[in-house]
């Protein structure tokens, strides 16, 4: 049999078509943000049935200015999820504002809606944004979130980097609130390598976003460069940022976003295949699937009474059976800069600390063949046969 290969985690999904929109750029004369974030940004919005969306340099980017132009100030609270990357907290500290963080819904993995509801009770007007993560690509209870943001007078911002593209009623994920993140790193649904996008339906945000991405500076540098006269004057009027993306990038995401539909039948396929396969064995613990999910993340669970090796053990046979597997995420009161600083402990967060311990994520995007799907089911079975303790 021919020498199998090991299968990453993640692995994007590039062809000739993004190849050669890089080449066109780069033989353009203009790199940096101009005509293909432009396009890029008109044709996001299209794509979602938003009134902007502003490309950033990362979603990290996006959330810092989106809690930026939502009015998340010192003095003022943020809510959001321990159970998530470090990006989406660390956002609130560059504006000042204090983080609250809310236990998940062990089902969604999304925040917890009554949870939510014990924080606002005890911090009401005090929060200025709550931003829920959509975790793995399933959505957070919007309908819940912006009703109870709108009787604290408090915003929404969500965090939809694993999120693009889910339908959510008659709109999508990242448009149902007041402002929504989507990333486009390496292993995001589609990618510019680094990069994201803020959409909003409000003219204010955009307004802001738009200034405080590029320096505070009151004209776009592509407008600058191609207007006369006086191409050359600009005002700064705020100290902004540069968080802006340049058109070498937009160009990858204006392909990428062509095939955003057809990436997600693949993964849908895929967690499909995933759910049936595993489910006949009792110490899998799988994810709750929902009408619509983007499946970024496909997060496995392990029954530790039903097997005699926990989750670190269980990813490093994986590894050595040549499968990249992962761990999203290590929840943020164990990190020390927010344990210390909130004086947190995993008691506090039971679901989101009892989810760490037993899952893993596995490898799912476009361009996994079929052997390899079957590889991960069939090292997953091997290795959860071997240590399966049965209880009589
Ligand atoms: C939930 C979540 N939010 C935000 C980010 C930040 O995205 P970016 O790398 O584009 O800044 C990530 C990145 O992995 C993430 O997982």
């Amino acid at each position: 049999m021919a020498e199998r290969g090991f299968i990453p985690f993640a692995r994007p999904c590039l062809s000739e078509e993004e190849e050669q929109a890089v080449l066109h750029v780069m033989r353009s004369g203009w790199l940096t943000t101009g005509p293909e974030s432009e396009a890029f940004e008109r044709e996001f919005a299209d794509f979602l049935g938003v009134k902007h969306a502003l490309a950033v340099s990362s979603a990290t980017a996006g959330l810092h200015l989106g809690l930026d132009a939502l009015g998340a100030r010192e003095g003022s609270f943020v809510v959001t999820t321990p159970y998530t990357f470090a990006a989406t907290a660390e956002v609130a500290r560059h504006v000042g504002a204090e983080l609250i963080f809310c236990d998940i819904d062990e089902g969604s993995m999304c925040i917890s809606v009554s949870e939510l509801e014990r924080v606002l009770d005890k911090y009401a007007n005090r929060v200025a944004a709550i931003v829920p993560v959509h975790f793995a690509g399933r959505g957070a209870d919007m309908e819940a979130i912006v009703n109870l943001a709108a009787s604290c007078g408090a915003s929404v911002l969500e965090d939809a980097a694993h999120a693009f593209p889910v339908r959510y009623g008659e709109k999508f994920l990242g448009a149902a609130g007041d402002a929504g993140v989507f990333s486009f790193y390496a292993t995001k649904t589609i990618t510019t390598g680094e990069g994201g996008m803020l959409v909003t339906d409000r003219d204010d945000v955009a307004e802001r976003v738009s200034l405080m991405r590029l320096h505070g500076i009151d004209r776009r540098v592509w407008d600058r460069y191609t207007s006369s006269p006086g191409a050359w004057f600009y005002q700064v009027i705020e100290a902004g940022y540069k968080y802006n993306m340049p058109d070498l990038l937009a160009a990858i995401g204006r392909v990428q976003l062509k095939k955003a539909v057809l990436f997600k039948k693949k993964r849908e396929r895929i967690a499909r295949i995933y759910r049936e396969a595993l489910s006949d064995r009792d110490y899998f613990i799988l994810p709750e699937d929902a009408d619509e999910h983007a499946w970024h993340l496909f997060v496995v669970g392990i029954d530790e009474n039903r097997l005699s090796i926990g989750r670190d053990e269980f990813v490093r046979l994986m590894a050595e059976k040549g499968v990249g597997c992962s761990v999203h995420f290590i929840p943020l009161f164990l990190m020390p800069y927010y344990r210390n600083r909130y004086n947190l402990s995993p008691d506090e967060f039971p679901v989101s600390y009892r989810v760490y311990l037993r899952s893993f994520s596995l490898p799912i995007y476009p361009s996994l063949s079929d052997e390899e799907i079957y590889r991960v089911i069939s090292s997953l079975k091997e290795i959860g046969d071997r240590f399966y303790r049965k209880i009589l």
